[in-house]
């Protein structure tokens, strides 16, 4: 089973993502439709809020604080099931700055890897008990393949990768479907300042694709389609010529 009706509650874990917003702009709301935007910055959110249809509110939540993910979660299953998670929050910092403090990586691998391993477990396990509903995990190109310019977003994307692969077949049979997306390079706010790699997409068309994706049948997007692939070819390229790539 997954989310081919209209979802009628949805929770946004990062409720100030571009693409997480996106999602839910693309997903076409009711006015009746509740959404949860949880997220570290109140204004923010409230100000996403604003532009969305449905009845919107907010709710703190802060990747890294692993342990309070559970009791967050199970405080949300209370008032009521969830339909639809999507899991959005992430942090990019660029290597040289975290090769220069590497207590920083440490933030990015719990907004980008640790943080949704704790949070979408404590959301599986109640999503199991109600027997339905569905994941929305936002991997990247970067789980393909580490590149020195940016190995440690790599490392926490592929964690996060392999992890919602796990969960998928963990769930199958239970009526709780992982949906698992790979964009490419994102030109938007996570990626300001950045020359567009190949292939780059916007958040809204990761939107579309995701709600394309919850209305079909399949466990995995790639944004664009044409970098599922670009990933394939990618994986075969001897690691001498890999580890010469400056981006
Ligand atoms: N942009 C890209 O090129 C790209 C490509 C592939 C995959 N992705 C992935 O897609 C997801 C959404 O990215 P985006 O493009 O929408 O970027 P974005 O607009 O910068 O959103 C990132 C979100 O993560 C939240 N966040 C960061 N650290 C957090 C923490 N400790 N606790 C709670 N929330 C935290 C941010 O909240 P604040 O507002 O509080 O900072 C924000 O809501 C991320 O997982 C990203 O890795 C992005």
């Amino acid at each position: 089973m997954g989310t081919r009706k209209a979802p009628s509650r949805i929770l946004l874990l990062g409720g100030t993502s571009e693409i997480g917003l996106a999602i839910l702009a693309a997903l076409g709301l009711g006015p009746d439709t509740q959404v949860l935007l949880a997220g570290r910055d109140t204004d923010r959110l409230a100000a996403a809020g604003a532009e969305l249809p449905g009845k919107v509110s907010t709710i703190r939540y802060d990747a890294a604080d692993l342990a309070s993910h559970d009791e967050l979660i199970a405080d949300v299953f209370a008032d009521g099931p969830l339909d639809l998670v999507i899991s959005a929050a992430g942090l990019l910092v660029g290597q040289q700055q975290l090769d220069a403090a590497p207590a920083s990586a440490g933030d990015l691998v719990q907004a980008s890897f640790t943080g949704h391993v704790t949070s979408l477990l404590a959301v599986a396990g109640r999503m199991r008990a109600q027997a339905s509903g569905t994941i929305v995990v936002l991997s990247s190109i970067a789980a393909v393949r580490p590149r020195k310019a940016n190995f440690v977003y790599g490392a926490a994307k592929a964690g996060l990768d392999a992890f919602a692969r796990g969960l998928a077949d963990s769930l199958h049979g239970t009526g709780v479907r992982v949906l698992l997306v790979r964009p490419g390079f994102v030109i938007g706010r996570m990626t300001e300042g950045m020359p567009p790699a190949p292939l780059s997409t916007t958040p809204a068309k990761v939107g579309q694709a995701v709600a394309a994706g919850l209305a079909g049948h399949r466990g995995v997007v790639w944004v664009p389609a044409a970098l599922g692939v670009l990933a394939a070819g990618m994986r075969l390229i001897p690691r001498p010529l890999w580890r010469q790539l400056r981006r």
